[in-house]
């Protein structure tokens, strides 16, 4: 099974030259990058784009599905437009959509609304402090529970879970996450899906970790900390680094 490489571009690069520019690197690595399932999540204006111009080496991915029950709704995007883009998988709950006020529930119906069209969730959770009494192990269990909700046991194995830390996050980034220490959350995740679903069920879920990943740590955080891929920001704006993480992958 390959291991899995999903590059979060938020909200850059700012222009679509830029992108094609980045694009164009990226392919330079392609045989590096069809190591892994590599998947990219532009901004939807680039999907297009990313899509011709990654399609020997990457799938498309989208930073979150709108839920516009049926009718017009001006500047929405639906999910069937996305997959009739190719758009493969979705990041959800990201926690910089939780800071705009995107609650558990809100991520579970796009759970369910992915997995209706085929398109595979990256549900993401991630507490915003690490306490030394360990309290952000409850914290992730709720978050988890509740933004599975109404997801069926025999749809257990298309969902995947990113793990990724707040405080781990971005720039500014409080702390370092280690692999050992990623391990343990790790099993702790697989505990609590195994209590949701069952062991078998858990065990076919998938779990990323995000969160200040590059090309210098990310083979200890694979080797160290169990996870089945990785989620990646910043890093995956810069085809070296990007391919850097894919070979630690690999
Ligand atoms: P980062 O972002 O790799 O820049 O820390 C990760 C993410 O927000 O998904």
């Amino acid at each position: 099974m390959k291991k899995i490489l999903v590059g979060n571009w938020k909200n850059y690069p700012e222009t679509l030259k830029e992108t094609k520019y980045i694009l164009n690197k990226l392919s330079r690595y392609k045989l590096k990058l069809k190591k892994v399932a590599t998947y990219i999540a532009p901004p939807n204006v680039y999907l297009e784009t990313v899509k011709d111009k990654s399609k020997s080496f990457a799938s498309l991915s989208t930073q979150d599905i709108t839920l516009a029950p049926e009718g017009t709704h001006t500047g929405e995007i639906t999910p069937e437009m996305l997959k009739s883009l190719g758009v493969k998988m979705a990041i959800l709950g990201h926690s910089e959509r939780r800071k705009l006020g995107e609650t558990n529930k809100n991520v579970s119906e796009k759970v369910r609304t992915a997995i209706v069209f085929g398109i595979t969730p990256v549900v993401c959770v991630g507490e915003d402090v690490h306490d030394q009494d360990g309290n952000y192990f409850e914290f992730i269990s709720e978050q988890i529970r509740e933004s599975l909700v109404g997801v069926k046991k025999s749809d257990a194995k298309k969902i995947i879970i990113a793990y990724e830390p707040v405080w781990a996050i971005g720039k500014n980034a409080t702390g370092v996450m280690e692999g050992k220490e990623l391990s343990q959350m790790v099993i702790f995740i697989k505990k609590v899906l195994t209590e949701i679903f069952d062991r078998k069920s858990a065990d076919s879920i998938k779990i990323l970790y995000g969160g200040s990943v590059d090309d210098e740590n990310a083979l200890s955080l694979v080797d160290d900390g169990g996870v089945d891929g990785f989620l990646v920001g910043r890093a995956s704006l810069d085809a070296r680094k990007f391919v850097g993480i894919a070979e630690a992958l690999k």
